[in-house]
C-alpha cells in the first residue's frame, strides 16, 4: 500500500507511521528524520532552515525522495510521512507514480485541535529533542502549513484519495480510526 500522510506539526503523522509500519511492513519514510540526519558541508544550509521551521527547497527534498524510493524495499509499498508538503511536491509525485505506473491508495489527513497541537509541541520541546519546537519557530511551521501544505487537501480531495482521521484521541484509538479508514482490521 502508498499511503501520505498530511497533518499539522504535532499531529501524530510520525507516531501513527510508527504503528502502521508495523502492522502493514512496508517503509517509513519521514523527510523530516531524513532532513535532520544529513550531513557533510551541503547539509548545514538545509539544516539550518529546518531547525528554524522553514522549509527546504523543492529540488532538494524532490532528489531526496525519489532516490529513496527507488530502493528495493519500497517495491511494495510506504508510508510517507511530511511528504509531498508543497503544490509543486505533490505535482511532481504524480508525475513520477504516472512513469512507475504506481498509484497511491490513500492521504490520511490527521486533525487535530490546535491547543492540542501546541500543547503535544511545548511537551516535546521540554524533552528538548527538536530546535524546531521552540515557541516562535512552532508558530511559523503552522503558517507554513496553513499557507503551502493544506492546498495539497484540495488536490488529493479531486483525486477521491483523502480519509479525514480524529487525531485527538490517544495514540491507539487513533490508530483504530486510520485502520477503519483504510479498511484494514485494527487488531490482528
Ligand atoms: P517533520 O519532521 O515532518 O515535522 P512536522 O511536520 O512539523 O511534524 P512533527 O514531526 O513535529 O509532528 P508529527 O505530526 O510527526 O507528530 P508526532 O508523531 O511527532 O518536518 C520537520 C521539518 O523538516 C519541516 O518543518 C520542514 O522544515 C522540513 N521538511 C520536512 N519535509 C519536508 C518537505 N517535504 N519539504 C520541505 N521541507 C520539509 O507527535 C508529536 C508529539 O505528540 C510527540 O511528542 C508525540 O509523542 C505526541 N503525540 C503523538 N500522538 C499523540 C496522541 N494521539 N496523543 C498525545 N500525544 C501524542
Ligand atoms: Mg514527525
Amino acid at each position: 500500500m502508498r499511503i501520505v500522510f498530511i497533518g499539522p506539526p504535532g499531529s501524530g503523522k510520525g507516531t501513527q507511521c510508527g504503528l502502521l509500519r508495523d502492522r502493514l511492513a512496508v517503509p517509513h519514510i519521514s523527510t523530516g528524520e531524513m532532513l535532520r540526519n544529513l550531513d557533510g558541508e551541503g547539509a548545514v544550509l538545509i539544516r539550518s532552515r529546518i531547525d528554524r521551521g522553514q522549509f527546504a527547497p523543492d529540488d532538494f527534498i524532490l532528489r531526496l525522495v525519489s532516490d529513496r524510493l527507488a530502493q528495493p524495499d519500497c517495491h511494495d509499498g510506504y508510508l510517507l510521512d511530511g511528504f509531498p508538503r508543497t503544490l509543486v511536491q505533490a505535482e511532481a509525485f504524480d508525475r513520477a507514480l504516472v512513469e512507475t505506473a504506481q498509484s497511491l491508495d490513500h492521504v490520511i489527513e490527521m486533525v487535530v485541535d490546535p491547543e492540542e497541537l501546541v500543547r503535544r509541541l511545548a511537551q516535546r520541546k521540554q524533552e528538548g529533542q527538536r530546535s524546531d519546537d521552540s515557541a516562535i519557530y512552532v508558530r511559523e511551521r503552522f503558517l507554513i502549513y496553513a499557507n503551502r501544505t493544506t492546498p495539497l487537501l484540495d488536490h488529493y480531495r479531486g483525486k477521491r484519495l483523502v480519509r479525514r482521521v480524529d487525531g485527538m484521541n490517544d495514540p491507539k484509538t487513533v490508530f483504530e480510526g486510520i485502520c477503519r479508514a483504510i479498511g484494514l482490521q485494527p487488531h490482528c
